[in-house]
C-alpha cells in the first residue's frame, strides 16, 4: 500500500460466499460456485473481488468467528480451490481481497482453547481475561461495557474464575492486540495470504482493535453499546496499523480498506490521509447508512434524504485532495437498499438511480452480490426464521418493550439476513442457486428478479450497472473530479456536480414518486449537455429544467 494508486480506478464486487452460488449441491454457496461465475463477475466490468470470511468457522456469526486464519472452510472448498479462484481471477485481471477479522477470533480457535486452560498458559494473554470480583457476595463483570450482539460484553468462565471480553457474540472473544505476540500472529497471517497472491484485505471493525488500558467502566451508562469511547478509535489502533504496514504491507503491492463503525470523516482522516501517517487506503463509512435508522438498522425512523446527502457530502468534501473514499450502499450487514432508500414499486427506476447516485461520486465503488440485479428484502413470517445472531439479539431486546408483531416488522425491515438470501440466478428451482436444499430461504420474487432474465434485457438494472461501471472507468471526471452539492436541504432531489480538467458532470437524482420541478443551477445549460445516463426514455428539457418522473435519474456531461 502507500505508493499504489490503482485502487482509485478500481470497482469491487463483494461476495458473501455462503449465498452466492452452490457448486456441489449441498445447499451452501462455495468456491466451486464462484469459479463458475467468474466470467459473469468479469462481465460487470469490475476489476476486483472482496470475499467476506471464507476461513474455517463454527458460524456463530457466519464466518466472522474464525477458528483457523490460514485455511479455507471445508463447506467452501480448500486451499487448492481457493488458489484456483485466485489464479482464474488474476487471469481475468481481477484482484482478490480477503476479509481479515483481527478484533476477535472464534472461541473454538486453538488460541482461545489454550487461553482458557489456565491463567499461566502462554495463550492466556492473547485475550482479555480478567478476574471476577465479588460485591456483597455477587459476582460482577470487570466493567460495564455491553456487547453489540449479546448483552453484557463479558462472559464468565468457572474453571479460571475469570471473565473474557467479547464486543460481539459470546463465541467471538476479543483478541488482545496490545500483546505483541498477537500482532506477530497477524503479521504472519497477512504474509501467508499475500505470499499466495492475495491482493489485500478488508479489515473487519478495525477501529475497535485498541482498548483503553485498564479497561475502565464507561459513564454515563448507555442502554446499548456502552463503553464505545474505550474501544473505538483509540490511538493504539493507528500504532498497530502502522506496525502492520511497515513490517508487512509495504513489502507487497496490496490494498487495505478498514471497516470503521462509529467513525466520522474527520476521524477517518487520521488513518487514510495520504502521506507518511497513512495506515489504510480507505475506510468503510457508516453515517450514510443511518438515513432511515438511529445508530443501528434495528431502530427505524422514516427515511430522510437530507440526512443521506449530508453524510455522503461530508465524506466527499472532507476527504477531497487528502484521501480516497470507499463507496457502497449494500453489504452483508444491511438490508437491501431498494427496500430502504428506493421503492419496491419503482424497483427498476430506483435501483438504477441509487446505483448512479453513489457510483458517480469520488471513491472506489463496492457492489454487493445481488445488488446489481436489484434484489429486495425477504419478509419472512416468523422471527425464528432469521438465523443471524445480531437479528436474534435485537429481537430479544426489542421484545422486552414491544409486541411481537412489531418486533417482526422491525426485523423484516432491518435484519442483515435480508442481504443474505441466495443470489437469484434463474427462474428455475431455488433460483438456480443450488441443485440441493438451500441453507436459507430464497426470496419468492426470484421468478421475476433474476440474472438470466436481465441478461438479455437492455433496460435491466444489470445492464445499467454494466454501463455505469464502464462510464466511470472511461471518464476521468468521474474518477478524479471535484464534488459539489446543490440544494442540500431539498427533501426530494439529490443534485451534485463533478468537475475535472474543463469537463463537468451534473447528476440529478429524484428520491420520490412525486413529480418535482427541477431547475438546473445557473451555471449549467442542460441543452448544451450530453445526456450520458438516465433511467427513462424521452428526456425533454423545458426552460433549462424538467419535471421529474418517479425516482428519475439524469446524468449530463458537459465537455
Ligand atoms: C463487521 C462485519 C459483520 C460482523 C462484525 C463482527 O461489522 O461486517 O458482519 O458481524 O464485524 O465481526
Ligand atoms: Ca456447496
Amino acid at each position: 500500500m502507500g505508493k499504489n494508486t490503482w485502487y482509485k480506478e478500481m470497482c469491487v464486487y463483494h461476495i458473501w460466499v455462503r449465498s452466492f452460488c452452490d457448486g456441489n449441491g449441498d445447499g451452501i454457496g462455495d468456491l466451486w460456485g464462484v469459479l463458475q461465475k467468474l466470467d459473469y463477475i468479469k462481465s460487470l466490468g469490475v476489476n476486483a473481488i472482496w470475499f467476506s470470511p471464507i476461513y474455517p468457522s463454527p458460524n456463530a456469526d457466519f464466518g466472522y468467528d474464525i477458528s483457523d486464519y490460514k485455511n479455507i472452510h471445508p463447506d467452501f472448498g480448500s486451499l487448492e480451490v481457493f488458489q484456483e479462484v485466485l489464479d482464474e481471477a488474476h487471469k481475468r485481471n481481477m484482484r482478490v481481497f480477503l476479509d481479515l477479522v483481527m478484533n476477535h477470533s472464534s472461541d473454538e480457535h486453538p488460541w482461545f482453547q489454550e487461553s482458557r486452560k489456565s491463567r499461566d498458559n502462554p495463550y492466556h494473554d492473547y485475550y482479555y481475561w480478567r478476574p471476577a470480583t465479588y460485591v456483597r457476595g455477587h459476582r460482577v463483570p470487570p466493567n460495564n461495557w455491553t456487547s453489540h450482539f449479546d448483552g453484557e460484553a463479558w462472559e464468565y468462565d468457572a474453571l479460571l474464575d475469570e471473565y473474557y471480553l467479547h464486543l460481539f457474540a459470546k463465541k467471538q472473544p476479543d483478541l488482545n492486540m496490545a500483546n505483541p505476540a498477537v500482532r506477530r500472529e497477524f503479521k504472519e497471517i497477512m504474509r501467508f495470504w499475500l505470499d499466495r497472491g492475495v491482493d489485500g484485505f478488508r479489515e473487519d471493525v478495525v477501529t475497535f482493535i485498541g482498548k483503553t488500558p485498564g479497561l475502565p467502566s464507561s459513564y454515563p451508562r448507555l442502554p446499548a453499546v456502552n463503553g464505545m469511547k474505550h474501544f473505538s478509535n483509540r490511538p493504539e489502533v493507528h500504532d498497530y496499523l502502522m506496525e502492520f504496514k511497515r513490517d508487512v504491507l509495504d513489502q507487497y503491492d496490496c490494498f487495505t480498506v478498514g471497516e470503521s463503525p462509529n467513525t466520522t470523516a474527520d476521524t477517518a482522516l487520521r488513518y487514510v490521509t495520504e502521506g507518511p501517517d497513512q495506515v489504510l487506503d480507505e475506510m468503510i463509512a457508516f453515517s450514510h447508512m443511518e438515513a432511515d435508522c438511529i445508530m443501528t438498522d434495528m431502530v427505524p425512523r422514516p427515511f430522510s434524504l437530507p440526512k443521506l446527502k449530508k453524510a455522503m457530502t461530508e465524506w466527499q468534501v472532507k476527504l477531497e485532495g487528502k484521501a480516497w473514499n470507499a463507496l457502497y450502499l449494500e453489504n452483508h450487514d444491511h438490508s437491501r437498499v431498494i427496500s430502504r432508500y428506493g421503492s419496491e414499486k419503482y424497483r427498476v427506476e430506483s435501483g438504477k438511480m441509487l446505483a448512479a447516485m453513489y457510483m458517480l461520486q469520488r471513491g472506489t465503488p463496492f457492489i454487493y452480490q445481488g445488488q446489481e440485479i436489484g434484489m429486495t428484502n425477504l419478509r419472512l413470517p416468523r422471527i425464528d426464521m432469521y438465523p443471524d445472531v445480531s437479528t436474534q439479539n435485537a429481537a430479544r431486546i426489542a421484545s422486552h418493550l414491544l409486541p411481537n408483531s412489531l418486533v417482526l416488522k422491525i426485523i423484516q425491515r432491518g435484519a442483515r439476513d435480508n442481504a443474505r438470501s441466495p443470489v437469484q440466478w434463474t427462474d428455475g428451482p431455488n433460483a438456480g442457486f443450488t441443485s440441493g436444499e438451500p441453507w436459507f430461504q430464497v426470496n419468492d420474487n426470484y421468478r421475476e428478479i433474476n440474472v438470466a432474465a436481465q441478461e438479455d434485457d437492455p433496460n435491466s438494472i444489470l445492464n445499467f450497472y454494466r454501463r455505469l461501471i464502464r462510464f466511470r472507468r472511461d471518464h476521468p471526471v468521474v474518477l478524479y473530479g471535484s464534488y459539489r452539492e446543490y440544494m442540500p436541504k431539498d427533501r426530494k432531489l439529490y443534485v451534485y456536480e463533478r468537475v475535472y480538467d474543463g469537463k463537468r458532470l451534473l447528476v440529478i437524482c429524484s428520491f420520490t414518486a412525486e413529480q418535482v420541478r427541477f431547475d438546473a443551477p445557473v451555471n449549467f445549460d442542460l441543452e448544451k449537455g450530453l445526456l450520458a445516463l438516465s433511467n427513462y426514455d424521452m428526456n425533454f428539457v423545458i426552460s433549462n429544467g424538467f419535471t421529474t418522473r418517479p425516482y428519475e435519474l439524469r446524468v449530463y456531461l458537459f465537455e
